[in-house]
C-alpha cells in the first residue's frame, strides 16, 4: 500500500527513482508501524492543476485495477480525496477516500496526531520529566499535515514559527493562531527546540543542516533527508534526527485499517503507538549507539524477517 503523487517530473527516469525510493519508505514505516502491509506508491507524471482530469483518473484506475489487490492506492502529494473518490468509481482498490464513499477521509489528522507524539516522546527522551507544552516548534510547509499539527502545539501551549511557500496557508495560522511566520528560506535555521519538516522531500542537506538551529528534527515528509548520510550530519552536531517514516505513520494506520474493516478505536490505539515506538527506536538508538535512522532500519528488517501472517490485533 501506499499513495498516488502528482508531480511534474522532469524525466520518467526521475519518476521512476522517486516512486522506487518512496515504496522502500513505505514498507519500511508499515513493518515498524506493525502493520501487515507492504510497501507500494505510484506517480502520476504532471502539473498537478491541469493533469487529473476525470479521464486520466479513470485510466489510472483501471491500471490499479488490473494489479487486482497487489497495490493498493491512496493519496500523496498533488492528489486529493475527491480524486480518490473518483478512482473509487472503477477499483475497490483504493483507501482514504471520503466517507461517503466508504473511506476514513483525509489521512493528514491521524499523521499529525501521531507527529504530536513522537514529538512528545523526542522531549520526554531528551530531558525527562519535561513536557513539549513548553517548547518552541518550527514547521516547515503548514499544508494538511502541518496546519492540523500546529493546532495542537497550539492547543499544547507551545510556541509556534512557521513558514509555507504558499501565503494563504500562513495567513490562516496566523489570523486563527498568532504563530510567528520566517520566509521560507529561514525557517529551518529558526533557533527552537523542535524543528519539524511537513513540506516536500529532501528539504534537509548539507547546507540547510548546517544551519540548524535545533536540538531535533521531527517531521512529517517524506524522504526529508537528501540520502541518508543527512542523519549522521545531524548526529555529529548533536541535534536528534528522529526518521520520518516512524513518525509519520499515522495516516498509513488509519487507511491501511480500511483493509481490516476499519475500526475508529483500534485507529486511535494504534496512532498513539507511535509514541512509545518512537520512544523504543530512540532508547534503541542511545543504548546501541547508532542513530535512529539505524535503530529504525533494523526494526523494520527484524518485522519483515519475522513476517508474522496474523491477522490486525
Ligand atoms: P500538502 O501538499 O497539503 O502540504 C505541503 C505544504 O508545504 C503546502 O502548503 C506547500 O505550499 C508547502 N511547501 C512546499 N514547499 C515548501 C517549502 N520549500 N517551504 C515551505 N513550505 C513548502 O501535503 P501534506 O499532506 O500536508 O503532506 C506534507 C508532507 O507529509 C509530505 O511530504 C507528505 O508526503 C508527508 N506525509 C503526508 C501524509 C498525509 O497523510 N497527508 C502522511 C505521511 C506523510
Amino acid at each position: 500500500m501506499g499513495g498516488v503523487r502528482c508531480f511534474p517530473f522532469p524525466t520518467g527516469a526521475a519518476a521512476l527513482e522517486d516512486v522506487t525510493r518512496l515504496a522502500r519508505g513505505m514498507t519500511a514505516k508499515a513493518a515498524v508501524a506493525g502493520l501487515d502491509l507492504g510497501g507500494g506508491k505510484a506517480v502520476i507524471i504532471g502539473d498537478p492543476r491541469t493533469v487529473r482530469t476525470p479521464d486520466l483518473l479513470d485510466a489510472f484506475a483501471r491500471v490499479i485495477d488490473s494489479l487486482a489487490g497487489r497495490y493498493v492506492t491512496t493519496t500523496d502529494v498533488g492528489m486529493t480525496v475527491a480524486d480518490l473518490d473518483r478512482l473509487r468509481r472503477s477499483t475497490a482498490h483504493v483507501v482514504g477516500t471520503s466517507p461517503a464513499a466508504g473511506g476514513s477521509g483525509s489521512s493528514a489528522i491521524p499523521t499529525a496526531v501521531g507527529l504530536f507524539g513522537a514529538m512528545q516522546a523526542t522531549v520526554e527522551h531528551l530531558d525527562p520529566g519535561s513536557s513539549l507544552g513548553d517548547r518552541h516548534v518550527a514547521v516547515q510547509g503548514v499544508g494538511k499535515v502541518g496546519r492540523h499539527l500546529v493546532e495542537l502545539l497550539v492547543e499544547a501551549g507551545c510556541r509556534v514559527t512557521v513558514a509555507d511557500t504558499d501565503p494563504a496557508a500562513v495567513e490562516g495560522l496566523v489570523a486563527d493562531h498568532g504563530v510567528a511566520v520566517e520566509p521560507v528560506e529561514r525557517i529551518h535555521a529558526v533557533a527552537c527546540d523542535i524543528f519539524s519538516a511537513c513540506a516536500l522531500g529532501a528539504t534537509l542537506n548539507p547546507t540547510t543542516i548546517g544551519e540548524l538551529r535545533c536540538s531535533a528534527v521531527v517531521g512529517s515528509a517524506n524522504n526529508q533527508l537528501a540520502d541518508d548520510g543527512c542523519a549522521s550530519l545531524m548526529a555529529e552536531r548533536g541535534i536528534l534526527y528522529v526518521p520520518n517514516y516512524v513518525v509519520n505513520a499515522g495516516g498509513l494506520i488509519a487507511v491501511g485499517d480500511e483493509l481490516f474493516g476499519y475500526d475508529e478505536q483500534r485507529v486511535s490505539r494504534r496512532v498513539a503507538g507511535i509514541h512509545d515506538t518512537t520512544r523504543a527506536v530512540l532508547r534503541d538508538a542511545a543504548g546501541a549507539g547508532i542513530t535512529p535512522l539505524a535503530a529504525a532500519a533494523e526494526r523494520a528488517v527484524q518485522r519483515l524477517a519475522g513476517s508474522p501472517r496474523s491477522a490486525v490485533a
